[in-house]
């Protein structure tokens, strides 16, 4: 019997070794995880601590007013998401005073609002740059290319996954899947979606928006002489929306019947 097996193991030897040199797995992000409890727990710091006062503006309280409405008033703790959203608008993050005042306005636990701001990775809970760029790394957007749009923002940027910039223009952060996995790969900056990127329109990117960030305020951006175009949001590669990039592949003749077509020729 051990006269039959050794010969086999023998023949295996091999290729057992090679598999043990390849690397046999592959992280799921690209960047460093951000471990520890720094996602979940609050530390005061100089510019992050109960002591610094936080108001709504009056128009947000305008704002303020019109989401409760939609409540009933026993249940306008309802409103906690919109209302930490209004502060962080309004504050540039969403500082433990704007979870103390939403507290306050919704007659709420303060740790009842702790517990939703430091559920939804949305409500960013230190200081972020002018410009939050979020990069998609989900299977869509690594398939074309992600990768390519990381090393463009670590290069242009000089900063990593969790970072901001020393001038605070912009943080960057790796996030997974943003919905617009057709027009991959994407980032999200602020509230815009910028799609169908490579590593030369994402750094051109990155250098319009530095442009107007440093030329805002100044007399020449007011007058529109900063030579600063920052592209408009959507896909940055000629396509209108999610159209087939390579043109039509299908309804590319005349419809056969006109039963469904008007007679004003709208359709
Ligand atoms: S995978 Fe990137 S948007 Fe969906």
């Amino acid at each position: 019997m051990a006269s039959r097996l050794v010969p086999s193991a023998f023949r295996s030897a091999p290729r057992a070794l090679r598999q043990l040199q390849r690397p046999q797995w592959r992280a799921f992000s690209v960047s460093r995880p951000a471990r520890s409890d720094s996602l979940f727990v609050h530390r005061d710091t100089p510019e992050n601590n109960p002591s610094i006062p936080f108001k709504f503006t009056s128009q947000n309280e305008q704002l303020i007013e019109e989401i409760l409405s939609r409540y009933p008033s026993q249940y306008k703790k309802a409103a906690v998401m919109p209302l930490l959203d209004l502060g962080q608008r309004q504050h540039g993050f969403t500082s433990i005073s704007v979870m103390n005042e939403v507290a306050r306005l919704l007659e709420m636990p303060p740790m009842r609002v702790y517990e939703v701001a430091t559920f939804y990775t949305m409500y960013n809970r230190n200081p972020m740059g002018k410009f939050h760029v979020q990069i998609c790394t989900t299977t869509p957007c690594m398939l074309r290319n992600s990768d390519a749009v990381m090393k463009a923002c670590e290069d242009e940027l000089g900063i990593h996954h969790g970072q901001t910039t020393k001038d605070g223009i912009f943080t960057m952060t790796e996030v997974e899947c943003l919905g617009a996995c057709a027009n991959a790969p994407m980032v999200q900056i602020n509230d815009d979606f910028y799609e169908d990127l490579t590593y030369d329109s994402t750094v051109s990117l990155l250098k319009a928006l530095r442009h107007a960030a440093q030329a805002t305020g100044s007399p020449s951006a007011a007058k529109g002489e900063a030579g600063v175009k920052v592209p408009a949001p959507g896909p940055l590669s000629g396509r209108k929306s999610c159209e087939p990039a390579g043109g039509l592949t299908c309804l590319t003749g005349e419809p056969w019947g006109n039963e469904t077509l008007r007679k004003d020729g709208a359709l």
